[in-house]
């Protein structure tokens, strides 16, 4: 946190001095806040772009709690993150001065007080559709909404319910979903053949405005939503759907970006319906496109294939330090394994977007 001069002023009970000093004492590098921008914590729900280690603590295949997994976190530490280092609900809290590391709801050793500076509720291969967490065996975002209301009850009884309120209206949500839906559920499997892409897309935004609503009856305000990325240039679904020479696979990506205007749409709608909400539609594609398409503008070199094991098809179980070995390159990897990006990666994408956030949440 660089500024510190508005906090004092700003402690009118005792509690949120405390809180205040808590969140001073981490050493957290971030962007120059308005001072009136007080952002007491960061919550995430979907999937595992912003999943920290859920998944560690239930029955799925869709786990990444092994090495090579992490081989960039803390000395190489598999926390369940599907990345080699931190993942974009860390990096985003890092930014708005709150924390370092956002933890996993169902992580064991959560303390009481990690509550009040945010946690992550997000299942890796969860989605919009409620099809998709079930194919895997993750947490649907649903679940997800009923841990969330054990969280409120957690934080009234810790603080109170002023200040519960406050951390809800005040804080930044993060709702990230939709990748598995389009290109797990929809196209590798096949799982929903009554649908085309349009009224698929239509069925998954139809969530987006559901679970935003839902968060708005609980007090929620901030929300930023993430599109899609660009699905079809995901090193894996090059390999299963770009041909022989592995493009991008521009059916996915069309898909994508149909359920990106169709959210984008719905969130203009809702801001102008829902007194006080302030839901921010997060634009990843065109960036991370772009860092595909001309890696080497950001020091990247190698963007169509992960960095794990061959790079075409590893991911999760696939992914691990008997069978698969690490490229010797990473820091030039844009993919991590054959669906995720690097933590460098995120750091470029979040640096982008991360000034469109705090604007339109002043
Ligand atoms: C999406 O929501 C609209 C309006 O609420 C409804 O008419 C439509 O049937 C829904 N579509 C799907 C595919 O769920
Ligand atoms: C913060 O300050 C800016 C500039 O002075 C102002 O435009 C904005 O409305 C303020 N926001 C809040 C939440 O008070």
């Amino acid at each position: 946190m660089k500024s510190n001069t508005s906090w004092s002023c700003s402690c009118f009970i005792l509690k949120q001095c405390l809180l205040s000093v808590l969140v001073l004492t981490e050493t957290v590098v971030a962007i120059n806040l308005p001072p009136n921008l007080t952002i007491p914590a960061l919550i995430a729900f979907g999937d595992s772009i912003v999943d920290t280690g859920n998944n560690n603590n239930i029955k799925s295949i869709a786990k990444c709690n092994f090495q090579p997994y992490g081989i960039n976190f803390q000395g190489g530490i598999p926390t369940g993150r599907f990345c080699d280092g931190r993942v974009p609900t860390d990096l985003i809290a890092e930014e708005f001065g709150i924390k370092s590391l956002v933890p996993a709801y169902l992580d064991p050793s959560l303390k009481p007080e990690d509550l009040l500076t945010g946690v992550s509720f997000a299942s890796g291969g969860s989605g919009y559709d409620p099809l998709t967490p079930k194919l895997v065996a993750v947490i649907s975002l649903e679940e997800q909404l009923k841990y969330f209301e054990e969280y409120i009850e957690k934080v009234k009884n810790i603080v109170g319910d002023e200040r519960k309120d406050f951390i809800l209206a005040n804080s930044l949500f993060l709702l990230v979903a939709g990748s598995n839906d389009i290109a797990n559920t929809y196209y590798v499997l096949r799982a929903r053949p009554q649908y085309d892409v349009d009224s698929y897309t239509t069925l998954m935004a139809n969530s987006t405005t559901d679970i935003v609503n839902k968060l708005y009856g609980y007090g929620v305000r901030r929300i930023a939503v993430f599109g899609a990325p660009p699905l079809g240039c995901l090193p894996s679904q090059r390999t299963l759907a770009g041909g022989l020479l592995r493009e991008c696979a521009e059916n996915y990506n069309e898909a994508a970006k149909l359920f990106n205007s169709k959210i984008s749409k719905k969130l203009d709608l809702l801001h102008k319906t829902l007194p006080g909400i302030k839901p921010v539609y997060t634009n990843v594609y065109d960036p991370l496109l772009d860092i595909i398409q001309n890696p080497a503008k950001y020091g990247f070199g190698v963007s169509n294939k992960g960095c794990c094991g061959t790079g075409l098809i590893e991911v999760g179980p696939l992914c691990n330090k008997i069978t698969a070995s690490v490229c010797p390159d990473l820091s030039s990897r844009v993919f991590w394994d054959s669906y995720h990006p690097t933590e460098k990666t995120y750091k470029v994408v979040v640096s982008l977007l991360i000034s469109k956030l705090v604007n339109k949440f002043v």
